[in-house]
């Protein structure tokens, strides 16, 4: 049985839905969740689901990046986790970090990579017009959401959409491309999923 640990900052949406598919007939359990937000909305979430949490505040670090990622490290190894999944964790990593757990960290961005690395992604594809939008899961590398491609899933974009509601839109295939990648890598299928 793989074990995954879930790092978030947020309401951990992403991370519940990965949580209720690892049950049963899965190949992998949730082991952790962690948060660098104290009051992230989904530790709660997860200590609902019976899943052991964890903070590590980055605002305890004072810009020490180095001293974050370190605490990050060894709060998060004895957990012995065999793959990595970040759920809207909004810290950019270094590549120290990367490295650590090389090859088995993934990530999901709200935007068809490669366009839109970084924030505002459903504010900057309204803005220029697109007529689609969508979401990517990723294996993290040192490049920022830059790394190889496991899933992505698509949506429209309809006349008088603001962020908040092509976001909501977006959200909903989050949804099902994240337990749907997470399935196919711990079972080492790296084949990308494509939806819908
Ligand atoms: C999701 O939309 C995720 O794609 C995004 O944060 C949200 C977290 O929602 N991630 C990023 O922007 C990463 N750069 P959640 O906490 O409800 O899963």
């Amino acid at each position: 049985m793989k074990r995954v640990a879930i790092l978030i900052s947020g309401g951990g949406s992403n991370m519940v839905r990965l949580a209720e598919d690892m049950i049963d007939d899965h190949p992998a359990r949730p082991v952790l969740v962690l948060s660098n937000v104290p009051d992230a909305g989904g530790l709660a979430k997860a200590r609902a689901l019976g899943i052991p949490t964890e903070v590590v505040n980055h605002r305890d670090f004072k810009g020490d990046r180095e001293g974050f990622e370190k605490a990050l490290i060894s709060t998060i190894d004895p957990y012995e986790p065999d793959v990595l999944a970040l759920a809207g964790f909004m810290r950019i990593l270094t590549s120290e970090f990367v490295g650590h757990y090389a090859g088995r960290m993934l990530n999901i961005h709200p935007s068809l990579l490669p366009k839109y690395k970084g924030l505002h992604t459903h504010t900057r594809a309204i803005d220029a017009g697109d007529t689609e939008a969508g979401c990517s899961v990723h294996e993290v590398t040192a490049e920022l959401d830059g790394g190889p491609i496991l899933g992505q899933a698509r949506v429209p974009v309809v006349a008088g959409d603001t962020e908040d509601s092509l976001s909501a839109r977006v959200l909903v295939q989050e949804h099902g491309l994240y337990p749907a990648v997470l399935r196919r890598f711990v079972s080492g299928d790296r084949s990308p999923v494509l939806l819908p």
